[in-house]
């Protein structure tokens, strides 16, 4: 397993490129599937996770081309709607080709997604929907099978809770039905708005879209259309943490400030000096220590949970005490002991981590659980004394593009070692 060796305490300084969003690519490639001519994206990341994907729905017959950060997709020879478990089990993304199947084949199978390392994280809600909308499902030896017989029908989905997947198996499911669906409480997450923006270029009739209720007027079919995929947020927000983390200088190109209000505010609240303009963001902590802050994860547009563990990091090495509640996931503190081993104080109460920030972290090997945990280590590695050695790295290559040399052009010291 590929390992980090990372060398800190340099204040990273420059500019860094930011990649089309993981979380946004992923269900516009599922709803490729709807389209009944070629489907053209841009500015999609090379990441782990998308090649999964691609593999998952090339797995039922489609013809996907990749050139550089363009995928086109063509799903003319489609000849299945199933979705195996080998593929499901490594990713819970793969649940999003659901509703697209169902919606225009009127028929698939889908391994349910296990846990994982951030908590159960159930797709009931999901199931639910489909079965508002006319849907047959069952779950039998750990497939999802759903099917209708002819269209599903337009309906009310009310969701308890709000779920950014839930709300896009729906919305994708929607779109191809007869009649008029309303979703309500659905997630205003900027990753949903995206895709009920591409869902618009192929023909489709939502309203609301930027709101918690979606009304869809179903079609009988949609186009393939070209679309590019929004700037990462999360990736945008971790390089501006690793110049607060750093006291360095940090300006994100390609990049859009709108998409991430709450951050940017918690970044001020820290003493940083953050400048935007229409497509870039830039963080001067300007060689200060950052001051603690509080903050609690809440559904968009408040703070983001996949933010969470690197604010974290950023605490860790405040001025300051700063209190963290984690309210979307429930075991979503898995970088605390690892962040503690390098000489982090944090303490843990249920969905409460009150963090006392020390002068200086120190290096020691650590492991990453998870995508952001990854992420929230090699924050601390960068301010840290003395060599940090990160194992278990392909969590991260699941959602950063090209770490290593985007870190490395900002002045880190950060090598790759194969294991
Ligand atoms: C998306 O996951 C993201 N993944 C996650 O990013 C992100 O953390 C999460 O939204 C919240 O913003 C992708 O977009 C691919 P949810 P998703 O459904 O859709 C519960 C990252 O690091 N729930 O909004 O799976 C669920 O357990 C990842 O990039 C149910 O109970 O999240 C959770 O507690 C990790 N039943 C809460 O809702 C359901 O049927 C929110 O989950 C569905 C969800």
């Amino acid at each position: 397993m590929d390992r980090f060796l990372i060398e800190g305490g340099r204040p990273l300084n420059g500019e860094v490129r930011i990649s089309g969003a993981k979380n946004a690519a992923l269900p516009l490639l599922a709803a490729t599937l709807l389209a009944s001519t070629p489907v053209t994206l841009r500015n999609v990341p090379d990441l782990k996770d998308v090649s999964t994907l691609i593999k998952l729905i090339r797995g039922m017959g489609v013809t996907i081309t990749r050139d550089g950060d363009t995928v086109t997709v063509d799903t003319s020879t489609l000849n299945s709607q199933f979705a195996p478990y080998e593929l499901v089990k490594t990713m819970r993304a793969s649940i999003l080709v659901l509703g697209p199947l169902l919606a225009r084949y009127h028929d698939a199978k889908v391994s349910l997604p296990g846990g994982c390392a951030i908590g159960s994280r159930p797709v009931d809600l999901h199931l639910k929907a489909m079965t508002a909308l006319g849907a047959e499902v069952t779950v039998e030896n750990g497939y999802v099978h759903a099917s209708v017989g002819g269209r599903l029908k337009g309906s009310r989905i009310q969701f308890e809770l709000v779920t950014v997947g839930g709300t896009q198996n729906a919305l994708t499911a929607a779109v191809l039905a007869e009649g008029t669906t309303i979703i309500d409480n659905a997630a205003r997450e900027p990753e949903v708005t995206d895709l009920a923006h591409m869902l618009v270029k192929m023909g489709a009739r939502i309203e609301g879209i930027g709101s918690d209720t979606l009304t869809v007027h179903g079609v009988e079919q949609l186009q393939g259309c070209e679309y590019p995929v929004i700037a990462d947020r999360i990736e945008t927000g971790s390089y501006l943490a690793a110049a607060a983390m750093t006291g360095g200088k940090i300006r994100t190109t390609h990049t859009d400030p709108s998409l991430l209000e709450a951050v940017l505010q918690k970044f001020e609240e820290m003493g940083a000096v953050v400048t935007t303009g229409p497509d870039w963001i830039e963080l001067d902590m300007q060689g200060k220590r950052p001051r603690a802050v509080n903050f609690r994860t809440l559904p968009h547009p408040a703070f983001p949970t996949d933010m969470q563990a690197q604010l974290m990091a950023v605490n860790t090495i405040a001025e300051g005490t700063g209190t963290i509640i984690e309210t979307i996931f429930e075991n979503r503190y898995m970088h605390v002991p690892e962040l503690s081993r390098m000489g982090a104080h944090i303490q843990v109460d249920g969905h409460t981590a009150i963090v006392s920030g020390v002068e200086q972290l120190q290096a020691a090997p650590v492991m990453a659980t998870d995508l952001r945990a990854s992420m929230s280590l090699v924050l601390a590695a960068l301010a840290a004394k003395g060599q940090t050695c990160i194992d278990r790295i392909y969590h991260i290559d699941r959602g950063y593009e090209r770490i290593e040399a985007k870190l490395t052009q900002l002045g880190a010291s950060i090598q790759r070692v194969a294991g």
